[in-house]
Order: structure tokens, then C-alpha cells, then sequence
């Protein structure tokens, strides 16, 4: 998407380098208009340099490309973080007197301001006149956090967080727009929103090493596919996945990249907010070393003896907190044992995770990971067999969906 970054002069401008970060990171084209204001605080090359793209505050220095219209005509987008209270009031009053508030003034996409002030500030009759007449003309205006401020006071004021400010922002863009298909018809998971997570997580050991697993993130990646090419808008958290697989990706796929289970679970868990189906395709490390070097573990002094303690069981965790009508699917790697069979194993683990449904999937040295045929049994959280699919990793995600798809209750509209 093309998203347009308002940053207005403000302490917390420092938040909205993250935010651009994260905005890049999940593919996204920004365009930083910071009013001069801004600038005191982050200079213009840090703009410039993570967004790749002029941040100028004026209208005059971009005049040939008529910038202060193609910009705000341009965007699918727009965030204003931090919305200072000057700004807010600039905005409100429909002034055009920089870059940032002629944008504002062209733009047709949807609007979220973020504000970030002192609670006085916050407070004042005036600063709410303005939030109430932005918010009347369908300007999405976030309720500040509450903590401590720049210097040793606190309270409502903060600038939310760059992760919430950035979920809240692209849940106001419609899902065809968000999947990169305007207009086009409708899927089994046109207008439901997934999340998706792919790869392997890693613990670190020290600064260079870490325990992993083999996962590639090639089906989480196939069922990214196949959830865009259904309708949805999706979200994938991928765990240490190649660059150039990510880069295959449709246009409008929201991506994280985690690398540990902590950050995966962050990642999974918010999105749970709001998702109507919830892949969880990653292969996560069950355990992480307890106390992780944090200088590089030399050889001169032996072999380590490495304390694992237990991660969060993320798929667990989200069918605990289950929103109703919410579809949850989980993988199951199994090999087989003396134990039982792979679908045996995938039975008994469907029943524990509790998972509407659970892809039984074989692995091993020559199954499962990797750019493989894969051969999955979907088990429901009976242990009854709902489905199966093979082939492609393409075609295993497409079978899937269309089970979960299935699965999920009528959607309102
Ligand atoms: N999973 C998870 N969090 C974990 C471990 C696994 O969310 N800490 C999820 C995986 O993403 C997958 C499912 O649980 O969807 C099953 O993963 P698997 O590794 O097969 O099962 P485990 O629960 O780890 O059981 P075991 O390793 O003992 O077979």
C-alpha cells in the first residue's frame, strides 16, 4: 500500500522512526511529510533514509511534482503520528499552511491521527472541540496512552505504541484494497481477515548462535497465497524466513518478521483481535535457553551446559482466548514412532491443542520441509479426519482453507 506519514513536531516523533520501520518491513511504500516542526526533533535524512523518499516540510520545494495534491491523491493510507495539538487544531481548522495540512486536505483515503501531547494539553477544551470535529468528519483520531511524558509527569498523553498505532491504521483500509485486488470478486474468505504464521522460531544461545528448526516457511507462505487469492486480508508473522520468499508475495500481504516464540506470540496474539481465522503454520522451538550469553560463547571455556526453560504453546494460548466464531488451525509435525502412526500422533495431539482443526503433516528427513510435495490429514479437535490434501504446498494451502473456510460462520454482510 501507499501510505502517507504525517509527523508533527512532537517528543514522541522519535516513535515514528519505529513506526516507518515496521510500515517498510511489512512492504508497505511511505511517503514522510513532517511539518518543520518534526524536524527540530528527527532531521530529515533519518526520514529520508528509512523511507527512501523526500521528507521536505514545505509545499514549495516539491512544486514541479505538485506534490502538496499527488501526494494525499496518491495514498491508500494516510497515519499522522504524533498529531501534536497544534496540529490538531491546524487539521481541524482545515489550514493549508505546509505540506502535512495541504495533504490532509487532498486526501480521499482513510485518516489516522495519533496524537501525543501533554495530558494539560490533552485536556483542554480546545484540543477536544478539535479531536470531536476531526473525528465528526470520519477522521479515525486514537485515544492517547497513558504514562509518563517527556519529563517526570504522567498521564494521558503517550503516544501509542508503533505496533498498535500500525494495526489500527490498516484496519481502517478495506480488505480488497488491503490484498491488493480492488475490485475483484469476493473468495470463500472475501472480507475475513487472516493471520498466518510461517517459519521457525530461534532461541538465541549467544549473539551468533541460536537453537532452530529446519522450516523453511514455504507452506505459512503458500497459505498467505491462497488466503489473498480467496479474498482476505491477511497477515503473515514470519519466523527467520528467506528475504527473497517474502518478496514473492502478493501486494498487500501485512508482514512481520520474528525471529524468537516470545516475538511470535506477541505478534499472533494481537492479531487475534481481530481475525476471523488463525494459521498457525510456524514451527515453534518448545523450549529456549534459560540465560542466553551475551557475549559469544568461547571454546576455551568447554562445552556449555545449556538450561532450557519452557515458551508460551502460542497455538494454545490462542484457543484459550478464542474470540466466538473465531477458526483456529494448527500443524502437526509428526514422524511416527513405536508409539503410534503420524495420524495417530496428529489424533491425540488434535484433542489436546483443541484446534478447530489440525494439518497432520509428516516430517523428516525427506517429508515436509523444505520445497517438497506435501501431504497433509486435517483432523478436527475430535480426532475426526475432515479432510485431506497433497501436492504442492500451493495445493495443500488451497484444500485447507476451503475446510476452515467452511468452518466459519456466516459473515454479517
Ligand atoms: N505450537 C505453538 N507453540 C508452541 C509449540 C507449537 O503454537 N510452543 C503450534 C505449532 O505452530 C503447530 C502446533 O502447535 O501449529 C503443533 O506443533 P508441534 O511442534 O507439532 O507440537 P507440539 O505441541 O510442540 O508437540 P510435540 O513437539 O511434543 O510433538
Amino acid at each position: 500500500m501507499r501510505i502517507v506519514l504525517g509527523v508533527a513536531g512532537g517528543i514522541a516523533a522519535y516513535k515514528a522512526v519505529l513506526l516507518l520501520r515496521l510500515l517498510r518491513e511489512a512492504g508497505h511504500e511511505v511517503r514522510v511529510v513532517p511539518t518543520s516542526a518534526a524536524l527540530e526533533f528527527v532531521g530529515a535524512p533519518t526520514w529520508e533514509a528509512l523511507s527512501g523518499r523526500p521528507a521536505r516540510p514545505d509545499v514549495f520545494s516539491g512544486a514541479l511534482e505538485v506534490d502538496h495534491v499527488r501526494i494525499g491523491r496518491e495514498a491508500d493510507l494516510a497515519i499522522v503520528a504524533p498529531a501534536t495539538a497544534d496540529l490538531l487544531a491546524r487539521a481541524a481548522g482545515g489550514h493549508a499552511d505546509d505540506l502535512l495540512t495541504s495533504t490532509l486536505l487532498t486526501l480521499t483515503a482513510p485518516v489516522l491521527m495519533a496524537p501525543a501531547m501533554h495530558t494539560e494539553m490533552w485536556q483542554h477544551p480546545a484540543t477536544a472541540a478539535n479531536v470531536a470535529t476531526l473525528r465528526a468528519r470520519g477522521i479515525h483520531v486514537l485515544d492517547p496512552d497513558s504514562g509518563r511524558l517527556t519529563g517526570s509527569d504522567t498521564g494521558p498523553g503517550r503516544l501509542p505504541e508503533p505496533e498498535a498505532i500500525m494495526a489500527a491504521a490498516l484496519a481502517l483500509v478495506p480488505p480488497a484494497a488491503r490484498a491488493g485486488e480492488p475490485g475483484a470478486p469476493a473468495g470463500p474468505l472475501g472480507g475475513r481477515t487472516v493471520a498466518i504464521s510461517a517459519g521457525g522460531t530461534r532461541e538465541p544461545l549467544d549473539p551468533v548462535r541460536f537453537l532452530g528448526n529446519r522450516s523453511s516457511g514455504r507452506q505459512g507462505l503458500a497459505l498467505a497465497r491462497a488466503a489473498v487469492a480467496a479474498g482476505a486480508r491477511v497477515r503473515l508473522a514470519a519466523a527467520n524466513v528467506d528475504a527473497g520468499l517474502l518478496a514473492g508475495l502478493p501486494r498487500g500481504v501485512e508482514v512481520r518478521a520474528v525471529e524468537t516464540t516470545a516475538e511470535l506470540d506477541r505478534a499472533m496474539t494481537a492479531w487475534a483481535a481481530d481475525a476471523d481465522l488463525l494459521v498457525m503454520a510456524a514451527a515453534v522451538a518448545d523450549y529456549r535457553p534459560a540465560r542466553p550469553a551475551a557475549a559469544k560463547l568461547k571454546k576455551t571455556a568447554g562445552p556449555p551446559t545449556i538450561e532450557l526453560v519452557q515458551n508460551p504453546d502460542i497455538l494454545a494460548g490462542l484457543v484459550a482466548g478464542r474470540r466466538p466464531g473465531q477458526v483456529i488451525v494448527g500443524f502437526a509435525a509428526e514422524t511416527g514412532d513405536d508409539a503410534g502412526s503420524v495420524l495417530e500422533h496428529g489424533r491425540t495431539k488434535a484433542r489436546s491443542k483443541g484446534a478447530d482443526l489440525l494439518a497432520v503433516n509428516e516430517v523428516g528427513a525427506s517429508a515436509g520441509f523444505g520445497d517438497v510435495p506435501n501431504r497433509v490429514t486435517l483432523v478436527d479437535s475430535s480426532g475426526r479426519v475432515r479432510g485431506e490434501a497433497h501436492g504442492s504446498k500451493d495445493d495443500v494451502a488451497a484444500a485447507l482453507l476451503d475446510v476452515a473456510a467452511a468452518l466459519l460462520a456466516p459473515s454479517a454482510d
